[in-house]
């Protein structure tokens, strides 16, 4: 794909970086480091700091360095999100607290973060520390909210927009403007592209909620159905629960208190879902951030970069995993 060759070469430089930079004394993280590392993932936030880099001006050591940083503290927070969501399959492959057990993830976890922060550190520019830190805190925030909300049916768009933001849109937002800080860019154009990347982040997050009912278990390299059976109200379930009948809404209820679908199926769930069109709903607000996103990079000089970060709006949206 056009895109990636655009970054090749600097992507091959990255995935150096986070190698080297994941060997420590103690064996247990090296080994995870390198398990997480060599497991796959669509490496998209690297690529929108180094795509982000080149719409200003050119990849440097340090934008490589970010792109490293920025998929490390993703890396860490897949694995306490895993942890808390006692999640068994990861990208594929079962996920490092099925392995390793829940203590020695979240300390591996940590670990990754520190490093992470301890490469960022490298670059000596305090404004990078302050957003990194920043950004960190609003994601951690995003999990203990959604905690906080586990097994609630009374959640709103409102709610649900709010988690989408700290858990995911925050991050990407980060790794565009880390990209442009490092291209050269001036705070206006960091500002802007910054946005950009916020609103690929929310179509991300609520594709990411939407795969979770209707993607094919084996592509998405997760189960489907976590989401629900883990006490989370997503977007599509919040627009179907609207219009659900009382009786409906009472076996989504059961779900949530069940922690399983052995009385109401994941089958009844999804066609509860989409007989109320919460999936297109769910879908068509994802599509208006995307769009939103594309129309601000539409602002942005014409360059092979700039139509890169267009056609990654599309990416987003039209994905099976
Ligand atoms: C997973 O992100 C976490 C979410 C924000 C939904 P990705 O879907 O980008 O995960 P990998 O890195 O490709 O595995
Ligand atoms: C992902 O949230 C956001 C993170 C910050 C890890 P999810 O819980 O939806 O992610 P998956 O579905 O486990 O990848
Ligand atoms: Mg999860
Ligand atoms: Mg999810």
């Amino acid at each position: 794909m056009a895109i990636f060759d655009l970054v090749r070469d600097d992507l091959v430089k990255v995935e150096a970086e986070i190698r080297l930079e994941s060997v420590a004394s103690v064996e247990a993280i090296t080994t995870i480091g390198r398990y997480l590392h060599s497991s796959g993932g669509k490496r998209l936030r690297p690529i929108l700091v180094l795509l982000s880099a080149k719409l200003f001006g050119a990849v440097t050591p340090g934008a490589i360095r970010m792109a490293a940083v920025v998929e490390m503290i993703h890396a860490a927070t897949l694995v306490h999100d895993d942890v808390i969501d006692y999640a068994e399959t990861r990208r594929g492959k079962p996920s490092t607290n099925a392995l390793w057990g829940n203590h020695t993830s979240v300390l591996a976890g940590d670990w990754l973060y520190m490093q992470a922060f301890q490469l960022a550190l490298a670059e000596r520019k305090f404004a990078v520390l302050d957003l990194l830190i920043g950004l960190t805190q609003k994601m951690v925030e995003g999990e203990l909210l959604q905690l906080e909300r586990l097994g609630k049916i009374e959640i709103s768009e409102a709610d649900c927009m709010e988690l989408v933001d700290h858990k995911t849109a925050s991050l990407f937002s980060a790794c565009a403007r880390l990209g442009a800080i490092f291209g050269g860019a001036d705070d206006s154009g960091v500002e802007r592209l910054g946005e950009y990347a916020w609103n690929l982040g929310m179509a991300f997050q609520l594709v990411d909620d939407v795969l979770d009912f209707t993607a094919d278990e084996g592509v998405l390299g997760k189960p489907v159905g976590s989401d629900l059976r883990e006490g989370k109200v997503t977007l599509p379930l919040i627009y179907a629960l609207e219009r659900a009948t009382a009786g409906e809404r009472a076996e989504i209820a059961a779900v949530l208190a069940d922690g399983h679908y052995d009385h109401v199926s994941f089958a009844r769930v999804l066609e509860l879902v989409r007989r109320y069109d919460g999936i297109q709903r769910a879908m068509e607000r994802a599509e208006s951030f995307r769009d939103k996103a594309r129309s601000i990079i539409g602002e942005f000089a014409f360059s092979p970069y700039q139509r890169a970060l267009a056609t990654v709006t599309n990416l987003v949206t039209d994905r099976d995993h």
